[in-house]
């Protein structure tokens, strides 16, 4: 375990400590404040070093599912016969479609080089030579900002032919998706990056053995690639002293929804909600908290029981829901449960790509028997229909996207069975014709 005393205090800001200074996004303010510091240091070292390092570290992916991203790189092809001679790419997910995230597109927006910095260090580790940045297409102020900071790494040195003089090539290619939620699974965005319809593919091969174009890939989330610099800079010993054990290092929590102010706050894993409702200046209008989401809408809901939950990715796993993306949407009392879950149900059967029965069907039966209850014609046997469905959609479909659309419905079940009740009671309907339609 890192030295306790020695920890950083917990609002000492990393992957966002330059947001706030002028023209942030920048190659000049960027270099001003250490930036491309980190690659010179990789570029002298070996591509070993730099997996090690980020083993080292702890560092685990912050697209979801917390892969740890070390181990990740450890399985691109390294010698002779195992692929080396094969291109190989790195891939940075920009989609950031998951309900209530919202932290990579300002990441990129106030700090792109630190994105940029951290695919080349990250790229020299995995001997690839071209590095793809697919970005929702929705942002396309976010791709000129993008683009313009890669246009001035490339003027500077630090992308093309023989970067800082040493030998290794590097080219960037930013690639604006078409926003479909699906092409944020990673194997569905490379049939997307690759000019087909985004769906997933069947695993195995992983994309270290054959992803993009059938060449061995990575694909990382853009915070997960942001964190390297630092990394390379302060040191393994150093990213662990923030964050707990299993779960090191600082993370951006996007606070949304009915907080005073809303916003991307930035602490080391293991924060809890209390902590980072302080932060965010307390409920909104006072009004207290009812339900909440740790990662997004594909993540089982808290309520305010778990307030002092600590949020990592055993912390949250142990409370019963996931750590995700760590979007916390947080509702006051004022917001119905059933209404919040149809409509989330509603994104999940506009999204689900179809490939498969159980996701396709399920989602749309959800949502179809959540309209009839929210618009309160819903029977007591709906719920437990609900729950029979999502029992033959959870762990029976090809992605984790039919995962994530039945979270919602079984937490908000397991925690507001009442609510979901009262919409089948037509003698409550009459005395408080609110239960009888959406309430937000
Ligand atoms: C439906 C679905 C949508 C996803 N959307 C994203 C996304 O927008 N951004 C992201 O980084 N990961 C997303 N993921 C997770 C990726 O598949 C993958 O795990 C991640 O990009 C790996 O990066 P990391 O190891 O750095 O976290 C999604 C997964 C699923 C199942
Ligand atoms: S689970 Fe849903 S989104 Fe994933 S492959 Fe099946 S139909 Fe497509």
């Amino acid at each position: 375990m890192p030295d306790q005393t020695s920890r950083p205090d917990p609002l000492t800001p990393v992957l966002t400590k330059r947001w706030l200074s002028p023209r942030s996004w920048t190659l000049q303010t960027y270099e001003q404040l250490e930036g491309y510091t980190a690659l010179r240091k990789a570029l002298a070292g070996t591509p070993e070093q730099l997996v090690q390092l980020v083993k080292d570290s702890g560092l685990r992916g912050r697209g979801g599912a917390g892969f740890p991203a070390g181990v990740k790189w450890s399985f691109m092809p390294t010698g002779p016969g195992a692929g080396v001679d094969r291109p190989h790419y790195l891939v940075i997910n920009a989609d950031e479609g998951e309900p209530g995230t919202c932290k990579d597109i300002p990441l990129m927006m106030a700090d792109p080089h630190s994105l940029i910095e951290g695919c080349v260090i990250a790229a020299y580790a995995m001997r690839s030579h071209h590095c793809f940045i697919y970005v929702r297409g929705e942002v396309p102020h976010c791709i000129r900002r993008l683009n313009a900071a890669i246009r001035e790494a490339y003027q500077a040195g630090y992308l093309g032919r023989n970067i800082l003089k040493s030998g290794y090539d590097l080219d960037i290619t930013v690639h604006a998706g078409a926003g479909a939620y699906i092409c944020g699974e990673e194997t569905a965005l490379l049939d997307s990056l690759e000019g087909r319809r985004g769906q997933p593919r069947l695993k195995p091969p992983f994309p270290a053995a054959s992803g993009l174009y059938a060449a061995p890939t990575t694909v990382n989330n853009v915070e997960t690639i942001a964190s390297v610099p630092f990394i390379v800079n302060g040191g393994s010993d150093w990213f662990r002293s923030m964050g707990t054990e299993r779960s090191p290092g600082p993370k951006i929590f996007s606070v949304s929804g009915h907080v005073e102010r809303p916003g991307q706050y930035e602490a080391p894993l293991g924060t809890t909600l209390r902590t980072l409702l302080d932060m965010a200046g307390g409920m909104k209008d006072g009004i207290p908290l009812k339900f909440w989401t740790p990662g997004g809408s594909s993540t089982p809901l808290f309520t305010a029981e778990h307030l002092d939950v600590p949020l990592d990715f055993e912390g949250a796993a142990e409370a019963g829901s996931m750590l995700g993306t760590t979007a916390l949407m947080i509702f006051n009392e004022t917001v119905s449960v059933p209404w919040a879950v149809m409509k989330w149900t509603e994104f999940y059967e506009h999204e689900s790509c179809g490939k498969c029965t159980p996701c396709r069907e399920g989602t749309y039966w959800l949502a179809g028997i959540l309209h009839r209850m929210v618009a309160g014609n819903g029977t007591e046997s709906d719920i437990e229909t609900m729950l029979d469905i999502c029992d033959n959609v959870l762990g029976r479909s090809f992605c984790a996207l039919a995962d994530g659309a039945v979270s919602p419905i079984v937490s908000g079940i397991q925690y507001f069975r009442d609510e979901f009740l009262a919409l089948c009671d037509r003698s409550a309907k009459a005395v408080n014709p609110a239960l009888a339609g959406a309430t937000a």
